[in-house]
């Protein structure tokens, strides 16, 4: 496995291979690597030729308060994990590599962004867009893989995809999940015993939406108060448990029938926020 840290050798690497005419698939990762990014791994193993996997835990996504600086970076693991499942390359540039000191070009993800996470998260979907932007220039892959658990940064990918005429399929892998339902992910391992134990509500939460949701007029504050009430007892804060309508995200107020839904949430379990969704068919 070829693991580089400069935009020169990734750049030669990907050439020989589109040369030979093989299809790159590419999993865009924060690293601390986990069975929901080696989910996405598979899936790109399943859709192209040759896997690369970018490792970088990017600065412009994370607001002041948030946890860069103590975001974890298990590289050696990361690594054995990426050589272990079969991917051809791991780019894991430093910060400067991808970033210049004055960065004046920026992308604004929009209206889709101010929606759900957006609203608690100012200027964190275009700091994702700005970095998977760079990302795709750099190793201009055929096919990129993306995971449910993040539905928003998925829906916004495409957005930028479509809008810049960018010549890459963007696929979604379903989420990835504990026994007991709760999604994987990185931040888990910040949750103390009893916020582990509360953080598979949120799951179970938008499970009982889901047997809720009918076609017809619904008002969702109603709907959602008691499963939010619960939520709350166990200690988990909400910032939102919603019903919206793919691919922009609209708050709806009626289910039409034969159409696709996302039941989003996202707790706060301590100072840890717990993110999750499922796609829904009524
Ligand atoms: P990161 O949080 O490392 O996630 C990388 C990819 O793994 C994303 O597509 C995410 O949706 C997916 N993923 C995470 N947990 C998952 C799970 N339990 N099941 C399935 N897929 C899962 O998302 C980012 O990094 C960054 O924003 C990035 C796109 C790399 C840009 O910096």
């Amino acid at each position: 496995m070829l693991t580089t840290h400069t935009i020169p050798a990734i750049r030669n690497a990907l050439g020989e291979l589109r040369n030979t005419g093989l299809k790159i698939g590419y999993v865009p990762t924060m690293g601390a690597l986990h069975e929901g990014h080696i989910s996405l791994i598979r899936k790109a193993m399943e859709l192209s030729d040759a896997v690369i996997v970018s490792i970088f835990v990017n600065p412009t996504q994370f607001g002041p308060d948030e946890d860069f600086s103590t975001y974890p970076r298990p590289l050696e693991s990361d690594l054995d994990i990426c050589k272990t499942h079969g991917v051809h390359a791991v780019f894991h540039p430093p910060v400067e590599e991808l970033y210049d000191g004055d960065e004046q070009i920026r992308i604004s993800a929009g209206e889709l962004s101010s929606r759900l996470c957006g609203k608690t998260r100012p200027g964190h979907f275009d700091g994702v867009l700005q970095v998977v932007n760079k990302f795709f220039n750099i190793i201009q892959p055929d096919v990129a893989v993306f995971g449910q658990k993040d539905i928003q940064q998925l829906l916004l990918i495409r957005q930028m995809v479509t809008g810049f005429r960018m010549n890459i399929d963007i696929l979604m892998a379903p989420t990835q999940r504990e026994p007991d339902g709760l999604a994987i992910s990185s931040r888990n391992q910040y949750l103390s015993g009893a916020e582990r134990n509360a953080a598979p509500l949120l799951y179970r939460a938008l499970k009982e939406l889901e047997e809720l949701i009918r076609p017809g007029e619904i008002n969702m504050d109603r709907v959602t108060a008691p499963l939010k009430k619960k939520l709350e007892q166990k200690g988990l804060k909400i910032d939102y448990i919603s019903c919206v309508e793919p691919p922009h995200l609209h708050q709806i107020s009626r289910i039409e029938k034969g159409k696709n839904y996302i039941l989003a949430g996202a707790v706060f379990a301590g100072q840890t926020r717990l993110i999750d969704n499922l796609i829904i068919y009524t």
